[in-house]
């Protein structure tokens, strides 16, 4: 990884503003989730507009042009339009060569793990020394704004980052593992909107286009999953917990993060978290915390870092990395 941007939009919509369009509480929200408040985009500001100003700081930070990336891979569970891919339209926006693959990976919450290790491997086995990964969302386009089990829960933003091909031994990408479980799609899902039952006036009605998400059963299998997933890339890569300076975990409920630090026995401090400024923002959760955590210097040249999701679809994914800043 050879630099990170992020973009979040400007508006922020606090608990305090949430409790008078529905029937909750600051208390209520900051105790349960550990949320704030959360970003949330304007009208004419898409997954391809946030993701083109991560993208942009990204390319930046590494000193590149876009004619520079050699592909693009974006994750996303509410793309700009059905299609094409949103990719497509961010390589438009970000003026990137025409001759370079673009396409979505919808791995909802756990997208940019998927995406990370999909570029990886294409990086590793054709002919692309440069990829941009990017997790874009605008989730509040999704979220029934009437339903308080969910809606205090979800924010907007999106993170990008640039793998680069190196021949330094022992650093990027160590260990991967992804996995998923559809027979527990119903868990969280949205039944309408797509060509097994398009919009009609009655679904919109009904709000049947709209995230639904059963809290308690997602809650415990997060914990579960993630835990193992961490236990599961470390050994595969021979690494002990106590060797890792950072867990970057999918940025849904603080009471999830600190059950699987729990589990891993291992502190918080270990743990960065953001999830109180920005809410659960699926795809670009991992990006946002990410780059977070290596501003404040949390991470360092050489350091390695877990990444770990968990999201619809049922999805998972856990990615060990040893943080890698080359001289340019
Ligand atoms: O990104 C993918 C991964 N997503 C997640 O990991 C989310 C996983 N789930 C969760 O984070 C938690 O389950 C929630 C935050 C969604 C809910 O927390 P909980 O402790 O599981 O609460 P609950 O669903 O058991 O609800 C407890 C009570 C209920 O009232 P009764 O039945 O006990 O009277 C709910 O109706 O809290 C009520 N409630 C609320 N009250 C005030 C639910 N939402 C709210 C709300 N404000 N916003």
């Amino acid at each position: 990884m050879r630099a990170i941007g992020v973009h979040a939009p400007e508006r922020r919509l606090t608990n305090a503003e949430l409790s008078t369009q529905v029937d909750t509480s600051d208390e209520w929200i900051r105790t349960r989730s550990g949320i704030t408040e959360r970003r949330i985009a304007g009208p004419g500001e898409n997954p391809s507009d946030m993701g083109a100003k991560a993208a942009g700081q990204a390319l930046q930070r590494a000193g590149l042009r876009p004619e520079d990336i050699d592909l693009l891979v974006v994750a996303t569970m509410t793309p700009d339009v059905p299609f094409p891919a949103t990719a497509c339209l961010l390589q438009a926006k970000l003026g990137l060569r025409k001759d370079i693959p673009c396409f979505d990976v919808a791995a909802a919450c756990s997208g940019f793990i998927y995406a990370t290790q999909v570029a990886s491997d294409m990086m590793r086995s054709g002919d692309y020394r440069r990829a941009l990964v990017v997790g874009a969302e605008k989730l509040s386009s999704v979220v029934d704004w009437q339903d308080r089990s969910t809606c205090v829960l979800f924010g907007d933003g999106a993170g990008a980052a640039v793998l680069e091909k190196t021949d330094v031994k022992g650093v990027g990408l160590l260990g991967n593992l992804l996995g998923a479980d559809g027979s527990n799609a119903e868990l969280l899902h949205c039944t309408d909107g797509g060509s097994a039952f398009p919009p009609t006036e009655e679904s919109v009605r009904e709000r049947r286009h709209c995230l639904r998400m059963n809290g308690k059963e997602v809650f415990k299998l997060a914990v579960r999953v993630m835990a193992d997933s961490c236990e599961r890339v470390l050994a595969k890569c021979g690494v002990s917990s106590d060797q890792v300076a950072c867990f970057i975990p999918h940025q849904a409920n603080i009471r999830i993060i600190e059950a699987v630090a729990d589990q891993l026995k291992v502190g918080m401090d270990r743990f960065p978290t953001n999830l109180d400024r920005f809410g659960n923002t699926s795809a670009a959760s991992i990006p946002l915390a990410l780059e977070e955590a290596w501003r404040n210097g949390r991470i360092r040249h050489g350091d390695l870092v877990l990444l770990v999701a968990f999201g619809a679809g049922l999805t998972w994914g856990a990615t060990l990395l040893r943080w890698h800043e080359p001289k340019n």
